[in-house]
């Protein structure tokens, strides 16, 4: 049997985000992972990340990298049949956007983990938790081999993504879920070639939506509205290309820059929100507890906040014994959670056209995106949400 203060359930940025700033915090904890570390570090996932973010990442010591290969990005274009605006998010604001893949950010998180010597256990298998109801709950998992170990602990963090078992742990009579299913979803790729453009575009066209992103300055990242159910053969490389050529159209021909095509996938959209994020001594933070789609690249920056509020309640509860702290996890959390939905949402609705959707609605979604390029008022507004909320 093993005690600590903490199990974290997951190695993604939520969990290993969660363990530094408790590491720092002086807190025990072991994180627990189903997975082995190069698939956890080889997983493409987005790569925006809000100020707020990095800031924690800097306060955490973990931004060596960062602050040497983030391209820092203090605007970001929207564009609507082939007419653009740009967005000047670092006058209207004061703050800018980093790109810099989620990708990145794993791999420097496990390697600052493995430096303090505190457990990260990979490949943990059959992970299940206990009495979350006491102050004593337990987590349950078998290492290779067959070995059944046990944790006993105080507190247990679900930050096991979606598909993880803290979510289903909880008793179905004491949550609530809030969920919409997009009629569309993205294809992206990830391609050997130079951006053509200094920042983002998100492009709502005719054709459906596109979006122009990168990783570095020899990778591009793009992505095309597509159906859910899209077949990737049905995708060949000239199709794709003449697609983003369309959609992303400019007048100067620059956004598209092709090149050699090395990952293609499907991803499907949607919105979703678990109330409570907490029951008993079992906390959930990131995908486990919501997902947004990923058109205000809000993701991996709620993980972040999640896990900050949560470092601040676990804190609390040590410095100060009682309950109260990790009694406002959840609406802390939860306050920052559904106002990056709402823009996530708004997003995803003003830049997608419907395919077979009510055809008033698109023409008002699209006329919402036009009075967004045309008014200061609105595209400030759209500034704000984009670099983040503050915490
Ligand atoms: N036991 C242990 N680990 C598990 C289990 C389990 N039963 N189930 C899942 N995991 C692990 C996954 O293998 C993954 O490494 O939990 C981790 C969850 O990581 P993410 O899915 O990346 O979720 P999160 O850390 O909340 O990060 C949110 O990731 O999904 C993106 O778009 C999302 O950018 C956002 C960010
Ligand atoms: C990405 O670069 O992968 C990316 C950027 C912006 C988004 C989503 C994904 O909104």
């Amino acid at each position: 049997m093993q005690r600590t203060q903490v199990a974290i359930i997951g190695a993604g940025p939520a969990g290993l985000l969660l363990g530094q700033l408790l590491h720092k915090a002086g807190i025990d904890n072991i994180i627990l992972e189903a997975r082995d570390r190069a698939y956890v570090e080889a997983r493409i996932r987005a790569g925006v990340l809000e100020q707020g973010t990095v800031d924690i990442l800097r306060d955490l010591g973990v931004s060596e990298r960062l602050d040497r290969e983030g391209l820092v990005h203090p605007g970001v274009f929207v564009a609507l049949n082939g007419r653009r605006r740009h967005i000047d998010m670092q006058r209207m604001t004061g703050k800018s956007v980093t790109v810099y893949g989620q990708t990145e950010v794993t791999k420097d998180l496990i390697e600052a983990r493995l430096k303090t010597g505190r457990p990260l256990i990979f490949e943990a298998h059959h992970v299940s938790i206990r009495d979350i109801d006491g102050k004593t709950p337990r987590v349950r998992y078998d290492v290779d081999g067959g070995t059944s170990q046990e944790i006993v602990c105080d507190v247990v963090a679900g930050c096991d993504g979606f598909h993880g078992i803290s979510r289903p742990t909880f008793p179905e009579d004491s949550l609530t879920v809030y969920e919409r299913v997009y009629p569309f979803a993205w294809l992206g790729i990830l391609s050997e070639s130079p951006p053509a453009a200094d920042e983002l575009i998100y492009a709502r066209h005719r054709r459906g939506f596109a979006l122009f992103s990168m990783r570095s300055p020899t990778v591009t990242r793009n992505y095309l509205q597509c159906r859910p159910d899209e077949d990737l053969d049905d995708w060949p490389d000239d199709r794709i290309w003449e697609e983003l050529r369309t959609r992303l159209v400019d007048p100067k021909g620059e956004s598209i820059k092709e090149g050699r095509i090395f990952d293609k996938s499907v991803l499907p959209m949607r919105s979703f929100v678990l109330e409570p994020m907490r029951h008993g001594r079992l906390f959930l933070a990131g995908d486990a507890a919501h997902i947004v789609p990923p058109t205000g690249a809000k993701g991996l920056n709620l993980a972040a906040s999640d896990v900050y509020y949560l470092a601040e309640a676990i804190t609390g509860y040590y410095s100060s014994g009682g309950e109260s702290a990790l009694d406002a996890y959840s609406d802390r959390a939860l306050s920052r959670v559904w106002k990056a939905q709402r823009f996530s949402w708004w997003m995803t609705s003003m830049l997608h056209p419907a395919p077979d959707g009510d055809p008033f609605d698109n023409r008002v979604r699209s006329a919402e995106l036009d009075y967004v390029m045309s008014s200061e008022a609105a595209i400030h507004s759209l500034a704000e949400n984009y670099v983040g909320l503050p915490f």
